[in-house]
C-alpha cells in the first residue's frame, strides 16, 4: 500500500476527523418511523414511496417467492402491511446499503463493488445457513452480511482522490483491513444503529463464538463471512469442525447450498 496514503489514514482516524457516509434519508426516515409508537404501514409507505429505486425493490421483495412472499401487489402500503413492519425496516436498510455501495465508474467504483460484492455473497450464505440450518431469523442474518464490511466504504471514499495506479494496486484494499472494524464502528454510531449490529461490524473477523449461549448475529455472519473466503479444503474442513460452527449446528453444507446463495445473490446484484 501507498505509505504516504496510509499515513494521512492513521492521523486522520487517530484526530477522528474520517468522514463518514449519511445513510439515505428516506431509508432513514422509514426506519424511524417504523419504530416508532404511531407505528403504521401508511405512515412508513409514505416515506419509502419518497424513493422510487427504494418502493421499487420493496415491491419486489413482496412479489418475490424467493423470500416466500407472492403476494402480487403493486400497492407498497398493501406490501408492507403483508411483509410486516419489522421486516419491511429490515429490507429498507439492507436495499439503503445497496444504495451506498452503488458503485460509480472507474478505479475506484471497482473498489466499492468488491466490497459490495463480497457483502451481497456473504449475506446470502448467512441467509441460506439460517434458512436451512442454523436457529437464527434468516433476515436478520442477510442485513448482518449486507452491513458487516461497511467499514471500508469511509476508508475508500478517503482514497477517492489517489492517482488511479494508487487504488488499482491489487495490496490496496487488504491494506485498509487493518482499519475497517474501527471505521465500521464509527459508521455505526453515527447511524445509530443497535449495539449487537456494532458489535458484528467491529468483530466479524473473529472465530470464536460470542460467549453466550444464544446464537447471535455476529456468531452467523462470522461463520458465513469465513465461509465465503476460505480458499482451501483444508480450511474448509477445519472450519466446520471449529466450536463456532458447533455452537451454530453447522456440520455440513447442504448439496444445494451453492445454489441457494447464487440465487439470493442474483437477487440483490
Ligand atoms: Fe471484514
Amino acid at each position: 500500500m501507498n505509505h504516504t496514503v496510509f499515513n494521512r489514514l492513521v492521523e486522520t482516524l487517530s484526530q477522528n476527523r474520517l468522514v463518514l457516509p449519511a445513510f439515505p434519508q428516506a431509508a432513514l426516515r422509514a426506519r424511524e418511523v417504523a419504530t416508532s409508537d404511531q407505528a403504521s404501514a401508511i405512515a412508513v409507505a409514505r416515506e419509502i414511496a419518497k424513493d422510487p429505486a427504494l418502493s421499487a425493490r420493496i415491491l419486489k421483495v413482496a412479489n418475490s417467492s424467493l423470500f416466500g412472499f407472492s403476494f402480487n401487489t403493486g400497492s407498497l402500503q398493501q406490501a408492507i402491511s403483508r411483509v410486516g413492519l419489522e421486516h419491511t425496516k429490515t429490507l429498507v436498510t439492507n436495499f439503503a446499503l445497496m444504495q451506498l455501495m452503488n458503485p460509480p465508474k472507474g478505479a475506484y467504483g471497482d473498489l466499492i463493488r468488491q466490497v459490495r460484492d463480497h457483502s451481497i455473497e456473504v449475506a446470502a450464505q448467512a441467509y441460506v445457513l439460517c434458512e436451512s440450518q442454523i436457529d437464527f431469523n434468516a433476515n436478520k442474518a442477510l442485513l448482518g452480511g449486507m452491513l458487516h464490511d461497511v467499514g471500508y466504504l469511509p476508508l475508500i471514499q478517503f482514497a477517492r482522490s489517489e492517482p488511479d495506479e494508487v487504488l488499482r494496486d491489487p495490496e490496496f484494499l487488504p491494506g485498509l483491513k487493518a482499519f475497517h472494524g474501527q471505521a465500521g464502528n464509527l459508521v455505526l454510531m453515527y447511524w445509530q444503529f443497535s449495539p449487537e449490529l456494532v458489535a458484528l461490524v467491529t468483530g466479524h473477523e473473529r472465530l470464536e463464538p460470542d460467549e453466550s449461549d444464544q446464537i447471535t448475529v455476529r456468531d452467523v455472519v462470522a461463520f458465513a463471512n469465513a465461509l465465503v473466503n476460505e480458499q482451501t479444503e483444508e480450511s474448509h474442513t477445519l472450519l466446520l469442525t471449529s466450536a463456532l460452527a458447533r455452537k451454530l449446528g453447522v456440520s455440513e453444507l447442504p448439496s444445494d447450498n451453492a445454489d441457494r446463495v447464487s440465487e439470493v445473490m442474483r437477487f440483490f446484484a
